[in-house]
């Protein structure tokens, strides 16, 4: 019953989101999820396919199979999964973070004989502690390892950990959700199996659409299998035969968010992936440049940190969640809470496609400034924002998007 109650129409604060994702999406692809519906299985839509599959193929760089799984990036990732290997098969998964836990948390539930490779969060994995695993389980069928592990700030070697894999017989799956149009990534040099990413970060479209890469080797693994995948809603093989030339019916497609995925791709194809990774570097570079001029501490090294997301060590005494509300309500500035290990002692940073811009960098670093004197963190005024100044005329970035 809703005794008459009107509803207006919706409205949503107006916030600087600054996490670890979603990020702010373009006008221009809010405005093309609003065109008007036609159907999944319409001649129309489906050029729309095939021309997305190839803007996808430039971003992953990849002359394979690039589609969208209808879903978040964890879609991608069970999808992935599931597809991949099989219940009782040992899946190698490294696990630096908490992205690779829940990697791990689904794979026990579809049966796996998982083998968990456990190292240091905050840091990049070492290689050789896959090539040891590796020669310990031969019968190996799927290494899984994340490029960008968004919890802990770091970037791993995913091609060493690919052709360590393909050395030893097993395929590789990553995760790209935060690093795809935000730093270098060559699913066909690096000769990936499967990767999965997220609309809402770099790519600067709304959650909710998963796109991926997917090589031969790996089809041709899923088309063969004695038994199909347990999912049938995630089975890569269906949803890239919807996606391939005979556009082969699956479930109704999210039309809006394809539509905006179209136009969000198109714009990073626009501002160029070299130039667009430069940008994420530049917006980073000069945001850790104010950080550390306020005297606060980044905990990952800089050769294995991500420029699309920065941890910050909460100083002594200061307060994580009186931190972060105070940043939301007073400056209606959103950062993100640590993770895991990290839960408690850090925020997370996010520059992440259309909120990677150094107003952005500044908004915060001010916000910082004034903020932690009252957390009793005493910090030195206006030396934030020049050290940000002086690291963005070394390395500029434009101003806006698109
Ligand atoms: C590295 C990584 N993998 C997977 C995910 C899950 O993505 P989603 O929340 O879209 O399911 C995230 C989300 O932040 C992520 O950062």
């Amino acid at each position: 019953m809703n005794n008459g109650q009107r509803y207006e129409p919706l409205t949503v604060p107006r916030r600087v989101i600054l996490g670890p994702g979603p990020s702010s999406a373009n006008p221009r692809v809010l405005r093309a999820m609003s065109l008007p519906i036609i159907g999944y299985l319409d001649p129309a839509f489906f050029e729309l396919l095939d021309e997305l599959s190839g803007m996808l193929g430039e971003v992953f760089k990849t002359n394979q199979r690039a589609f969208a799984v209808a879903g978040a990036g964890s879609a991608g990732m069970e999808a992935g999964l599931v597809s991949l290997a099989q219940p009782g098969d040992t899946v190698i998964i490294c696990s630096y973070g908490y992205f690779c836990e829940r990697q791990i948390i689904m794979s026990e539930r579809l049966g796996f004989n998982v083998v968990p490779l456990r190292t240091e969060w905050g840091r990049s994995m070492d290689p050789h502690v896959l090539a040891d695993a590796l020669k310990e389980h031969p019968e190996t069928q799927l290494v899984v390892g994340i490029h960008a592990e968004t919890s802990a700030g770091t970037l791993h070697p995913i091609a060493e950990f690919a052709r360590l894999a393909h050395e030893a017989g097993a395929m590789f799956m990553t995760d790209v959700v935060t690093s795809l149009a935000g730093c270098e990534l060559e699913f066909d040099e690096w000769d990936l199996d499967f990767a999965y990413s997220g609309s809402q970060k770099c790519l600067a479209a709304p959650p909710g659409i998963s796109p991926v890469a997917l090589s031969e080797r790996g089809l041709d693994y899923i088309r063969n299998r004695p038994k199909p995948p347990t999912s049938w809603y995630l089975d890569l093989q269906l949803i890239a035969d919807y996606w391939g030339p005979d556009h082969i019916a699956h479930h109704t497609a999210p039309v809006s968010m394809i539509y905006g995925l179209r136009e969000a791709v198109g714009m990073a194809l626009n501002e160029g992936l070299s130039a667009r990774w430069e940008r994420h570097a530049a917006n980073a570079s000069a945001l850790r440049a104010g950080l550390r001029a306020l005297n606060l501490e980044l905990p990952v090294p800089e050769d294995e940190r991500l420029d699309q997301l920065t941890l910050v060590r909460l100083p002594k005494g200061v307060d994580d969640v009186k931190l972060r509300n105070q940043l939301l309500d007073e400056y209606s500035i959103e950062v993100g809470r640590g993770l895991g290990e990290f839960a408690g002692k850090i925020i997370r940073v996010g520059l992440m496609g259309e909120s990677c811009v150094p107003a952005n960098v500044f908004a915060l670093l001010n916000a910082l400034e004034k903020i932690l004197p009252e957390h009793g963190f005493e910090v030195a005024n206006g030396v934030a924002a020049a050290a940000a100044s002086a690291q963005l005329v070394k390395q500029p970035s434009p101003l806006f998007t698109g």
